[in-house]
This record gives structure tokens, sequence and C-alpha cells, in this order.
């Protein structure tokens, strides 16, 4: 394929990631996009740019009219980020979550394949489920394939059917299996991404100013920061997150596009296994950062306490404990790797958040 002048398709471009990677698209290559989404307050700097065209439209709806089946026909590419990604959603929503991930999603995968598009899924190091790490106490780790995550060898672990958490894995799964199955009895040029928790400013909301319900963990921390409540670990924070930086998460994507015979037909890993963090730990650092921002005294930001998963998320939910991503193929065939550290992404994020809200919750 083509490098210069290509032509994309962004379902969901209105995200926090989708936001990035027009920032970085419109900004740096010679690209045309049109970009759908519901929301245009993350993309709004890019509306009067001439190579961007903006579908403030439900894509879902979309599914049996021309228009959209119009715009993946005349592209070279078609990106889709649409999803509900919020844990809080999973046992409070479990068939809004399904039919998001999967119901709505599925049709759009047969429209890619129809019109012989290569699609750029964006699916979740959440189908990894519980991971093998749950079922094994943490001294008996010994070697990294005890716990490394590897896109095409590790099992993909659930938990029961009542644990309503694993809805949007289960259905996260499945349509990586239907991508698989289009890929082959209709030869669908495909490739899969599993996102390991990126991080950067415009990621999610802060609940009362621009969202409601309660957002990803970064935005939690960082509300209860600005608005002095305490941070919340949930069931004593020991569950373990690897974080990567949205500036490498977009470097990542980028050499996915310009490296299409590497890249079709895979799935990859997206994570920074060196920003190993328990959210423990995450909620310590980021209460020294903000303080290092705003000048306060670390003895005057609120406290961190202690809360059980079924007060924070309701019954239902369930966490995965560790989830530590081996990005060797990334490395491997996209010449990726990502090299921003934890203190460094923290400290633009936590910036970022401070300038754009702090005035408004304080
Ligand atoms: C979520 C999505 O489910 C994934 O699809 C997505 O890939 C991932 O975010 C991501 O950002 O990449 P998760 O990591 O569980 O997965 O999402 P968070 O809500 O950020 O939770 C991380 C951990 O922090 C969980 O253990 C959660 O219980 C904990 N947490 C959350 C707290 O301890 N305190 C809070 O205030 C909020």
């Amino acid at each position: 394929m083509k490098k210069e002048n290509l032509s994309i398709v962004i379902i969901g471009c209105g995200g926090f990631i989708g936001g990035h990677l027009l920032d970085a698209i419109l900004g740096q290559r010679d690209w045309r996009v049109v970009g759908w989404d519901l929301r245009d307050d993350k993309v709004k700097d890019h509306l009067c740019n001439d190579k961007f065209a903006f579908r403030k439209l439900d894509y879902s709806r979309e599914l049996n009219h021309s228009h959209l089946s119009d715009d993946i026909g005349g592209s070279d590419l078609v990106i889709n980020l649409a999803a509900i990604c919020n844990p809080s959603q999973y046992n409070t929503a479990p068939l809004q979550v399904i039919r998001s991930n999967f119901i709505e999603a599925y049709h759009l995968i047969d429209v890619c394949a129809a019109h012989r598009k290569w699609l750029i899924h964006f699916s979740t190091s959440e189908v990894y489920g519980r991971t093998l790490s749950s079922y094994v106490s943490p001294g008996t780790y010994s070697s990294p394939d005890h716990y490394e995550l590897r896109e095409d060898e590790t099992p993909l672990i659930m938990g029961p059917i009542a644990a309503q958490r694993w809805t949007y894995a289960c259905a996260k799964q499945l349509l990586e299996r239907y991508i698989m199955a289009h890929h082959y009895e209709n030869d669908l040029g495909f490739t899969i991404v599993r996102p390991l928790n990126f991080f950067g400013p415009r990621m999610d909301f802060i609940p009362g100013v621009d969202g409601e319900g309660v957002p990803r963990v970064l935005a939690c921390f960082m509300e209860a920061l600005m608005k002095e409540k305490p941070l919340k670990l949930v069931d004593g924070g020991h569950a373990r997150r690897t974080i990567l930086a949205i500036e490498d998460a977009i470097a990542g994507i980028l050499a996915i596009i310009e490296r299409p015979q590497a890249a079709r037909g895979q799935v990859f890993n997206l994570g920074n296994p060196d920003n190993e963090v328990s959210m423990a730990e995450l909620a310590r650092r980021m209460r020294k950062i903000f303080a290092d921002i705003t000048g306060r005294p670390i003895s005057s930001l609120p406290e961190i306490i202690e809360v059980p998963s079924r007060d924070f998320y309701g019954p239902g939910y369930e966490d995965c404990d560790r989830r530590m991503p081996n990005i060797g193929k990334a490395a491997q065939l996209l010449n990726w790797a990502p090299r921003i550290n934890l203190d460094d992404a923290l400290h633009r994020t936590i910036a970022y958040y401070w300038k754009h809200y702090g005035a408004l919750v304080s």
C-alpha cells in the first residue's frame, strides 16, 4: 500500500486515542481522514482542516446506509476505535457493553470485509482475562513464561458468567475471533491492537465537569486530588498495570499504518512492561507529582484510603491482578519500542489535567 496520500476512515475518532491520533496524522502526515463520532469536543481543533471530514453520527445506526459504506469504500484503510471501555459500566450496563463491543461492531467488520479494506481494530488487553498470574501466588513467578502476555500463545481466561466484569472481555474476544474468521473465509486484511493502559492528556473526564459516572483510574485519582477528596484504592490497590504514554502509543499506531506488509494479519500488544506499577504505588506517585506541580505541601493533599470493589463498582466486578505484555512482536515487526518512563508520562498528564481542569474544580 502507498504511504503518501492515504485516505483513512476512523470510527470513534472523538475519544482519547482518536483525538491524539488525529493530531499526529493531520499534523505530521499528508493523509486524509474521514472521522465518525458522536462527540466533537476532543477534535474541535481539526474541524476546519480541509484534510479532515467529520461525521457527527452514530456509525451503528448508519450500518445499512450508503453513507458509511461509501466512506469505507473510498478509503485505503479503516481504523475502529469505537467502544465502551470503562470498567464501571461492565457490571452496571452489561447489555449495552455487549451491544457496543460485539453486536454493533460485527456489522462494521462485515462492511470492511465486503469492501476488502484493511481494518486496524482496537481490541483490549482485557481479552487475556483474569490472566494465569491470578491463579498462582506472586512468589511462584519464576520466569516471564509464567506471567507475560503473548499475543499468539497466551490462553484467554474469563471469569464466571455471574461476574459481569467479563461481559466486556468476552465481547471483545468474540469480535477478535469474528475478524479472524473473516480473514480465514473472506481474506479480510486486518491488524488487531491490544492496548495496555494508555495514559495522557484528554483521557476520560472529570465527573461533574465534562462527564458523569466513574472514569478510569487516572481520572479517578485526578478528580480526588483536584477536589481534595480521598484517593480510593479498590481492594487494597494490589492490581498491577503497565502504563504506556499516549505519545508512545501513537508512534506504535503510525508504525502499523506505515508497515502494512508486516502488520497485516497480526495481533499486537501495545504497552510498556518497564512501567509496571501497582495501583497503590500509582496513587503515591501521582500524589507526589501533583504536589510538585501545584507547589502544595504533600501533607496537605488528600489521603489514600482502601475501599472494597463491591462498594466502588457494585456487585459483579472482578479484576485482573497483573497485565504484563510481551512486546517483542511489535519490536520485531514494527521496529517500535516505548520510550517514556512512568514518572515522565505521569508528569505531563497531571500537568495537563491541572492546567485544563484546575480552575474548574477548585
Ligand atoms: C480498562 C479497560 O477495561 C481496558 O479495556 C483498557 O484497555 C484499559 O482500561 C486501559 O486503559 O488500557 P482497567 O485497567 O481495569 O481496564 O481500568 P481502570 O479503570 O483504569 O482500573 C485500573 C485499576 O485501578 C483497577 O484495578 C481498578 O480497580 C483500580 N482503581 C480504579 C482504583 O484502585 N481506584 C480508582 O479510583 C479507580
